[in-house]
């Protein structure tokens, strides 16, 4: 399943004319300022649009990816902004996350419930972690993934939080995605 992961991503970002974003996700940029500072572990990373924006903002930041090729991509932007990021491949489903190791961890396009203890242990009381990515609206919509597992029930993911400080919840469309976006700060 990861190597299938990997294989489709290196793909997708070593594809003749691939020309990855280097904005980071609007929310991200929005809501940074509610997001402390410090260290921070960005899963699923891609192409390190949104690492190298909070290396930008100070962040110490550690960007994991399962793809060799995203993270190249994420090098090549994080020496043209002059800041530094730690580079990390690997598959998140065995990676260890550490304890209490980070005060900011982001998730951006990548629903793998099953990594929400891993999360809960690795950021330090007081921490934060943000999360955007699709929900179960995207399904009537166009574009988005294919497989529903990949979409977010919004219950499913305020249950998994429940005993978190919630410090922003939504559940919206925004240029044409159904997205849910989360702050939560551990207490
Ligand atoms: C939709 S992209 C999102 C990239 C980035 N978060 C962003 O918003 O630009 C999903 C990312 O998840 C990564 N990925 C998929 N399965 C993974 C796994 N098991 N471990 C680590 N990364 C994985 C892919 O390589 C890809 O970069």
């Amino acid at each position: 399943m990861s190597e299938a992961a990997r294989e489709k991503w290196d793909a997708r970002y070593g594809a003749d004319g691939y020309e990855p974003s280097e904005e980071p996700v609007p929310f991200l940029r929005e809501r940074v300022g509610d997001l402390g500072s410090g260290s921070a572990l960005c899963l699923a990373a891609g192409t390190g649009r949104n690492a190298v924006f909070l290396a930008e903002r100070g962040f110490a930041v550690t960007a994991v990816d399962i793809s060799p090729r995203g993270l190249a991509w994420a090098c090549a932007l994080a020496q043209r902004r002059g800041v530094e990021i730690e580079i990390v491949a690997a598959d998140l489903l065995s990676y260890d996350l550490g304890t209490a190791a980070y005060d900011l961890i982001t998730d951006f396009y990548f629903y793998e419930p099953d990594l929400f203890p891993a999360i809960g242990r690795a950021i330090k009381p007081g921490g934060r972690f943000v999360f955007q990515t699709f929900s179960v609206a995207q399904a009537a919509m166009s574009g988005g993934p294919s497989n529903r597992a990949f979409m977010v029930e919004q219950g499913d993911l305020l249950a998994a939080f429940a005993d978190w400080r919630v410090r922003y919840f939504e559940d919206t469309v925004v240029e044409d995605q159904a997205v849910v976006r989360l702050i939560a700060e551990k207490r």
